[in-house]
């Protein structure tokens, strides 16, 4: 094979981030929004993302440390360690490579889980070696880790086997379950990313510490993530949208909202949605609301300045390799 492509979908966190770095459940959507990842076989190494290209520039590989020579600016150099991660786990170096995402990097919708799951099932199709969705997960996740230092396999996942999934720690052990739902009526909105995902954690972690009783909180969004998947499969979306609402009051009170994101729950709810609030780290980043009536509650998103606005009703199916 001289050259292949792969389809990797992004995700959106439902219920129970934040919680489930203390080990509770949470809920995440593959979303049918996809990075794509091309690559064929090259002389040399070389990538190329929307405007930025590094082909002009060389790799230093010193003490087992990559760096880049030269200036290269754009969202490829935030992904440029995964790729690399990715390609050294298939076994190949000698490519030439394309991502394209149709997100910004850093929004909370996994478009760097996506982008290590594309090059991994672009890659080894490239290698003729023909990988389950379950070994790309696996081998996806243990990148993250390589270039995080610590990851949970929550986006990872989500990107390569699609659909909903359940997810919790066990002590060291993650458990993954997948959940029979095809469709979800979802309205999100993107918008700037003030604060990290280490920062955001770090600041619930400190906040944990200096009133012990808040850990409470993390219990309840445990409970309500349970809740909140019987409604779901249930079909019960009135249901779903109000522990939603509840949710988003939970991380308000851990500290993860900004004023903007605040603004943003309360106008889309206004609009009619069913529910909405904060997903994934927050500071900033996305914010889901639940609903049919998408072009009020798009609407709604653009007036209080979203940059973006994503209409989602069917789940991804997980990665594709062509
Ligand atoms: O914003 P994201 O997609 O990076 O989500 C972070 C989710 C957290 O629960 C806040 C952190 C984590 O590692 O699970």
């Amino acid at each position: 094979i001289k050259s292949s492509k792969a389809l990797a979908p992004t995700k959106v966190t439902l219920f129970g981030e934040h919680a489930v770095v203390y080990g509770k459940p949470a809920l995440v959507l593959s979303i049918p929004v996809y990075v794509e990842v091309e690559t064929e076989r090259a002389d040399e190494f070389s990538l190329e993302s929307g405007p930025v290209s590094l082909n002009k520039l060389s790799l230093i590989i010193e003490e087992d440390e990559v760096r880049l020579s030269g200036e290269a600016r754009g969202e490829v150099l935030r992904y440029f360690s995964y790729i690399l991660e990715s390609l050294n786990i298939i076994g190949i170096r000698d490519v030439r490579i394309r991502i394209s995402s149709p997100l910004p990097v850093g929004a909370g919708l996994g478009t760097s889980a996506a982008v290590t799951v594309g090059t991994i099932a672009a890659a080894s199709k490239l290698n003729d070696m023909s990988l389950t969705k379950e070994k790309i997960a696996e081998l996806a996740w243990e990148v993250e880790k390589r270039v995080q230092g610590r990851a949970s396999p929550m986006d990872t996942s989500a990107s390569a086997l699609g659909g909903a999934l359940l997810i919790r720690r066990d002590g060291e052990k993650w458990i993954r379950e997948k959940i029979t739902i095809n469709e979800v009526p979802l309205v999100i909105g993107l918008f700037k990313k003030r604060w990290t995902t280490g920062e955001l954690v770090a600041r619930v972690a400190k906040r944990l510490t200096e009133y012990p009783f808040l850990n409470e909180i993390i219990e309840v969004i445990g409970d309500l993530t349970m809740e909140a998947l019987n409604a779901l499969e249930s079909g019960d979306l009135a249901k779903v949208g109000e522990l939603m609402n509840v949710n988003h009051g939970l991380l308000e009170s851990l500290g993860v909202v900004t004023k903007e994101i605040a603004e943003a729950v309360h106008a889309v709810r206004m609009a009619g949605a069913l529910g909405a609030k904060v997903s994934g780290a927050g500071g900033g980043g996305a914010v889901v609301a639940l609903g049919d009536n998408v072009d009020e509650i798009s609407a709604a998103f653009k007036a209080v300045g979203a940059e973006r606005v994503l209409v989602i009703r069917r789940l991804s199916r997980g990665v594709e390799v062509r």
